[in-house]
């Protein structure tokens, strides 16, 4: 059991962000969680489910915070954490973090995972990219971040959407160093 920090920002692929909360609460990893405005309402409209409610179906594994929250644990060093996930993770909040600005609690909790040298991944969803957003990336890359855009592979012979949204999440929680196994992984 670890304690991650999971945010969701305003790009498609929510149902990204859903299973890895699913996930996490069945593997009883606590979960901080944070939806930024935009990130909340593309949630609810790609999965016909409030982030609010799903994290009150899970009370003792998610605990949410408003995006505003400077204030909670998240938002300090001396809280201890497993790593971060931000899923689906916008080209904006890819640029501030990027950039070292924290005016947000997803921010803020990005570059604390990043200074306590601890695992953040990002998940960008974003079609093409233009320069700005690769430098943001790469620059992130640099700094030890693990970008992992939302590419789910078809080496896995996939048969429905699920399937592909269950190999990105494994190899989300790879990246965070969390076992788990719910999608085929490469065997020759
Ligand atoms: C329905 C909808 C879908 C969007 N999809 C994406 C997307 O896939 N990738 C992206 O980078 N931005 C996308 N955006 C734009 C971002 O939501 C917007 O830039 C926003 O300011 C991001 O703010 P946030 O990072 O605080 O959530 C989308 C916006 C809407 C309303």
């Amino acid at each position: 059991m670890s304690e991650i920090v999971v945010g969701i920002t305003g790009a498609s692929g929510a149902v990204y962000a859903k299973k890895l909360l699913e996930t996490l609460a069945a593997e009883k990893h606590r979960i901080h969680l944070v939806a930024s405005k935009t990130g909340a309402e593309i949630f609810r409209s790609e999965n016909d489910v409030d982030v609010a409610q799903l994290a009150e179906a899970e009370p003792e594994w998610i605990k949410c915070y408003r995006n505003d929250d400077l204030h909670a644990p998240i938002a300090s060093g001396s809280f201890q954490t497993g790593g971060m996930a931000v899923v689906p993770a916008s080209m904006d909040v890819c640029g501030a973090i990027a950039s070292g600005l924290a005016p947000t609690l997803i921010t803020r909790a990005a570059a604390v995972t990043m200074k306590e040298g601890r695992r953040l991944v990002v998940v960008p969803r974003e079609t093409p990219m233009s320069a700005v957003h690769l430098d943001n990336l790469a620059k992130l890359a640099r700094a030890g971040v693990v970008v992992m855009p939302a590419c789910p592979a078809f080496y896995t012979g996939p048969l429905q959407v699920g399937d592909l949204v269950d190999f990105m999440v494994q190899r989300i929680c790879d990246a965070l160093g969390i076992e788990v196994e719910i999608a085929p992984r490469w065997s020759r």
